[in-house]
């Protein structure tokens, strides 16, 4: 039945175009998952200005990223996808949520240090309560997992805090979901800096979803590997993490394992594999681009798309912040 399927929830910042990384990481699994699964996936636009945007671009990037979660195959007939700020209760629960957080915890969590470090002229309130925020999204719908890449793990961790210390004084209110990560594709590190997280900030490391075939290839066959004389493809995080990343990413996207790819590579060095990889990725992603700007030809479709998205999600969260304010002790209105 429905409404005993389990229940998934994540979403994305359209603080920046889509990447490889949010993809193998985060939005391929979802389609993956989207079948057995009832489903909820936003775009995080309230969380895009603790960093200062561009308005206009906010809201024509938000508008593409909801077309290209439909085109990477998410169905809105059977997924819900909305818009954050369309959705009042994302800010009410998240106040609520930041009186049950620790100055502590949010000081600890390693987002809030890197972000502080990039704009350490904008170090604002929202910045630093962002997890409380990010545990109202969540728990606004009660779901079973919360399906991200690794380097959000820290944030589902503090979210199960949190509403583990609510149900802790109110009783059991909010189902505490454990974080869904991955098995390839977790960490897409950074083409020319592979020590890093492949992320918009790093432009010439970093593949993104809509990008033209020949940049794409161009960022592949530039990808930093190692001077190894032979060239051996061969995994071997700790000392070879630019090989490995592109093995991973290729693993991820073509779904061979990695004795299979040192085998198909084996005796052809970098020069072979780099293309490869980068020929492997561009297929998976020309669909995708082609679907995408096809969507963003008919606005009225996707308005269409979040409008009903909002509709269904508002209703549960809803249900949600009724039940959280009753149990603090808010009057009924
Ligand atoms: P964000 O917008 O930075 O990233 C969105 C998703 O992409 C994954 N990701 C990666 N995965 C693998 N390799 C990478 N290089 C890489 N870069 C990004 C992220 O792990 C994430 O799954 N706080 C969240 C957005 C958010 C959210 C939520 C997520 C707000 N509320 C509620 C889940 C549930 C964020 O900043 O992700």
């Amino acid at each position: 039945m429905e409404n005993e399927k389990k229940v998934l929830l994540s979403g994305i910042q359209p603080s920046g175009e889509l990447h490889l990384g949010n993809y193998l990481g985060a939005i391929k699994n979802w389609a993956d998952l989207s079948q057995d699964f009832d489903c909820y996936w936003f775009m995080a636009d309230l969380h895009t200005i603790t960093v200062r945007q561009v308005p206009a671009e906010l809201r024509r990037r938000t508008l593409t990223q909801i077309a290209t979660y439909i085109a990477c195959g998410l169905d809105p007939e059977r997924n819900t996808i909305f818009v954050q700020s369309h959705i009042p209760a994302h800010a009410q629960l998240g106040w609520v949520l930041q009186c049950y957080t620790m100055f502590g915890e949010l000081s600890r969590m390693t987002q809030f240090k890197d972000k502080s470090a990039k704009h350490a002229d904008n170090i604002n309130a929202g910045l630093f309560t962002y997890p409380s925020l990010m545990a109202a999204d969540i728990l606004l719908y009660q779901p079973d997992y919360v399906p991200v890449g690794a380097d959000q793990k820290q944030h589902v961790e503090i979210c199960r805090d949190i509403a583990n210390r609510f149900n802790g004084i109110y009783g059991e209110v909010f189902k505490v979901p454990e974080p869904y990560i991955p098995k390839a594709g977790a960490r897409v590190r950074s083409l020319n800096q592979p020590d890093t997280k492949m992320s918009k900030s790093l432009p010439e490391g970093c593949v993104f979803l809509l990008e033209k075939p020949e940049d794409i290839m161009r960022k592949f066959k530039r990808a930093v590997t190692d001077s190894d004389r032979e060239n051996p493809v061969r995994y071997d995080l700790e000392n070879k993490p630019g090989v490995a990343n592109l093995m991973q990413i290729y693993s991820a996207v073509t779904g061979k394992t990695f004795e299979t790819i040192e085998r198909e590579f084996a005796g052809q060095g970098y020069g072979a594999f780099k293309p490869a990889v980068g020929e492997a990725v561009i297929e998976t992603l020309r669909p995708i681009r082609e679907e995408t700007e096809r969507l963003l030809a008919d606005k009225g479709y996707l308005e269409s798309v979040y409008r009903a998205g909002a509709e269904r999600a508002g209703k549960i969260a809803w249900r949600t912040l009724s039940k959280v304010y009753k149990k603090v002790g808010f009057l009924a209105p």
